[in-house]
């Protein structure tokens, strides 16, 4: 059963940068501490960008090496194009660190289709995890950002790979999204997956998500995917700007 989500807000963006970079390290070293190794998926968008750029600069000393970055979704674009999530991630965060290749697993959009890529972004988190089917990864962390019309990830509303699976172990772990009123083919974790992490950390900001925060984070609408993030045993964290977190009455 998920226990009541952490609300994080803050008045300045730097505090807020602080807040998720000690975050990150410190649940980081814990999972490194105690399996020796750190499982992170995080976002694309423009939300996380300021975040990602300053955990680069401010964690040299973090064991990166140990540390396993993977991608919550893409656009079915290639990485070199401006919309990659991965070429976003690689530009803001990962250029800046002296990760081994092998740690960072991205979704291939170089496939025949996004179903293509799903199936082998599927393939290897059970490779990576080493699950035989059925079976689901445990994520440490995983980061996700909040659209103003309620989706997380690349999981939309009205779309049936936002729906909550109600068999988690015949669920899929990665799949191909295509949306009328979606630019861009998506390959996106299921909630599935994020509901089996450890930590889940939204990363909102900005007073045009006021509206879509309060029905999330206060009035759990669960007609919106974001909603439906519920860590059957894990953590759930809303770190918000002021602005975005204008509309909650707590
Ligand atoms: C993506 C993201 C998506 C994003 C939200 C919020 O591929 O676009 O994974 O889920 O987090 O759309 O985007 P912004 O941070 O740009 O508002």
């Amino acid at each position: 059963m998920m226990t009541d989500p952490c609300i994080h807000v803050f008045d300045d963006r730097k505090e807020m940068n602080s807040f998720l970079i000690k975050k990150w390290t410190e649940i980081g070293m814990e999972c490194i501490e105690r399996r020796g190794v750190f499982a992170a998926a995080l976002s694309g968008g423009g939300t996380p960008t300021e975040f990602y750029r300053e955990l680069a600069s401010a964690s040299s000393a973090f064991p990166w090496d140990k540390t396993h970055i993977f991608l919550v979704d893409e656009r079915f674009v290639p990485i070199s194009e401006a919309v990659s999530n991965f070429g976003m991630l690689r530009t803001c965060l990962l250029s800046g660190l002296n990760m081994p290749p092998g740690n960072i697993h991205f979704i291939m959009t170089d496939t025949a289709s996004p179903v293509t890529s799903a199936n082998e972004y599927e393939e290897e988190l059970m490779s990576f995890f080493g699950l035989i089917v059925g079976e689901v990864p445990v994520f440490d962390f995983i980061g996700l950002g909040l659209g103003a019309d309620g989706h997380t990830a690349s999981l939309f509303p009205g779309s049936p790979e936002a729906e909550v699976p109600l068999a988690p172990e015949s669920s899929r772990l990665v799949v191909a999204v295509r949306r009328d009123n979606v630019m861009y083919a998506r390959v996106s974790l299921t909630l599935t997956v994020i509901n089996n992490a450890r930590d889940v950390v939204f990363i909102v900001t900005g007073g045009s998500k006021a509206a879509i925060v309060k029905r999330v984070v206060e009035d759990r609408d669960m007609g919106f995917p974001a909603s439906r993030v519920e860590p059957s045993s894990g953590n759930l964290t809303f770190v918000l700007d002021s602005e975005a977190a204008s509309m909650l009455n707590k």
